[in-house]
């Protein structure tokens, strides 16, 4: 198994790109299955999350000062998913809004999958050579038994949406 930076996160967005067709294809489908893939597709994005906030962003920033601009959109990009999946983990899915907020959710994610890996990961390929590639990799393989697996939904955050949807 490869330990390499990019290829590890790269295995987590395959992943996370299955996870979204299912949804997709459950659209019509029972309730049920559309609450256990979105609960699938929640604990996938708060890990892989968490590892890129953690571990691969900050190596990145620290030893190519040129992506900066790239780390602090992508930050941003996190950022907003972050909150939609604080607002999901709340929410039921026979709630009219949950499959409109996950398909936003996805839509939101696949855009920056794609910068990800065709705009700035293989920058970073190009710069650090697979020794580094490895160690931050094996750093993130270390970090992953820890990473928390559920969005934290602040209280406030949960009343917001009730009184929206009221
Ligand atoms: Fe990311
Ligand atoms: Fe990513």
């Amino acid at each position: 198994m490869s330990t390499d930076a990019i290829v590890l996160l790269k295995e987590d967005h395959k992943e996370m790109r299955r996870l979204f067709k299912a949804f997709q294809d459950a659209e019509e489908g029972p309730a049920s299955q559309r609450q256990k893939l979105v609960g699938q597709i929640l604990e996938a994005l708060t890990v892989h999350t968490y590892l890129e906030n953690e571990v691969m962003y900050p190596e990145v920033r620290k030893l190519l000062p040129d992506l900066e601009d790239d780390i602090l959109e992508s930050y941003e990009e996190h950022h907003v998913a972050d909150l939609l999946c604080a607002e999901l983990v709340t929410m039921d899915a026979s709630d009219e809004r949950f499959t409109a907020k996950t398909t936003v959710l996805i839509e939101n994610v696949q855009h920056h999958i794609e910068e990800e890996e065709q705009e700035w990961f293989p920058k970073v390929r190009e710069a650090l050579g697979r020794n580094q590639l490895q160690e931050i990799g094996e750093r993130m393989i270390e970090l992953r038994k820890d990473a928390p697996k559920s969005p934290t939904a602040p209280k406030a955050i949960k009343k917001a949406i009730d009184a929206a949807t009221a």
